[in-house]
């Protein structure tokens, strides 16, 4: 018999399942995604076997397009898929860099393409996040330097493939839009990941988790006062999802120790640990009922 691959082996050796497995563990939700970049995990392995028999030769395209609202989790993901890829042999250092228009494009005639490969420079070997890449094309202005950036983008997203991984992030109708505008971006990018808005039983989950691994909790009666704060901000201008818990806990936080600091005298662990309704009722997201 000739030469197999324990496919198995091959996975526990990576230690793809470290990063898998916190993956699943650290973010509420997200299912279509997770299960996307497990698949794509099984890919690079089921590649890296087929490359020991000498079959296939081209590595897989890797660029994607992560669409969603603000604070739905893109960037976190991004940053733990660079760690998946370098785990898998696909990129070399595994570092994130991200950028947004201004990073790359420049405000005067020679300046955008020194600009763009700087930060590609910086990039390889890993990934490179362009978050709201639709600013990057001005349909309105033909002699925008904008086009420039993506021109270069879009050769070394061709020639560096084995070596940089591009994800373009930002809201699906304005990405959609840019696709339309930059077939050439549409077909350099494989892999189409849309990130949901939380539901609000996500929201609560994404606040229990951060509040834990913060090392606070909510006494029970601040649960339904948590729970109507955030249907509130839901509801308010600028809502950014799991951002938007993580602000909140951070204001909750602050009243908290303002608070124990007012009544002063001795505290202990619990005093230390447990938020109170006036934690949170005290934000603006109440004023004005
Ligand atoms: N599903 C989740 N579970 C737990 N925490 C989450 C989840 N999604 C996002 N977060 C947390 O919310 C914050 C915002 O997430 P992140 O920055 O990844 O969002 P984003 O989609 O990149 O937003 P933006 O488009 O505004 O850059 C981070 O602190 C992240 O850890
Ligand atoms: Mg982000």
């Amino acid at each position: 018999m000739g030469e197999r691959v324990d496919l198995g082996r091959e996975r526990a050796a990576s230690r793809a399942d470290e990063v898998l497995d916190a993956l699943d563990t650290d973010l509420v939700g997200l299912t279509p995604v997770k299960t996307r970049i497990r698949e794509i995990a099984a890919l690079l392995l089921v590649e890296r076997a087929r490359a020991r028999f000498g079959i296939g030769s081209s590595r897989p395209n890797l660029h994607m397009c992560f669409t969603g609202a603000p604070g739905t989790g893109k960037t976190t993901v991004a940053l733990r898929l660079a760690e998946l890829l370098h785990r898998l042999g696909h990129l070399r250092r595994g570092h994130l860099v991200a950028v947004t228009r201004d990073d790359l494009v420049g405000q005067y005639v020679g300046h955008t393409a020194p600009k763009t490969k700087d930060v590609l420079k910086r990039a390889m070997g890993g990934v490179l996040f362009i978050d709201e890449a639709y600013y990057l094309y001005r349909a309105e202005n033909e002699r925008d330097y904008g086009q420039e950036a993506i021109e270069i983008l879009l050769q070394v997203m061709e020639s560096h493939r084995d070596d940089l991984v591009v994800v373009l992030a930002g809201y699906q109708e304005r990405m959609d839009a840019f696709f339309t505008s930059n077939p050439g971006m549409s077909s350099r990018v494989a892999h189409h990941i849309d990130f949901p808005d939380y539901t609000g039983g996500e929201l609560e989950a994404i606040g229990r988790l951060m509040l834990e691994n913060a090392g606070y909790r909510l006494a029970e009666e601040a649960v339904p006062v948590f729970r109507e704060y955030l249907d509130r901000r839901r509801e308010q201008p600028r809502f950014a999802n799991a951002r938007s818990v993580r602000n909140a806990i951070e204001r909750a936080r602050l009243r908290h120790a303002g608070r124990l600091m007012a009544d002063g005298g001795e505290v202990g662990p619990e005093e230390l640990t447990v938020l109170y309704p006036e934690d949170f009722l005290a934000s603006r997201v109440f004023s004005g009922r």
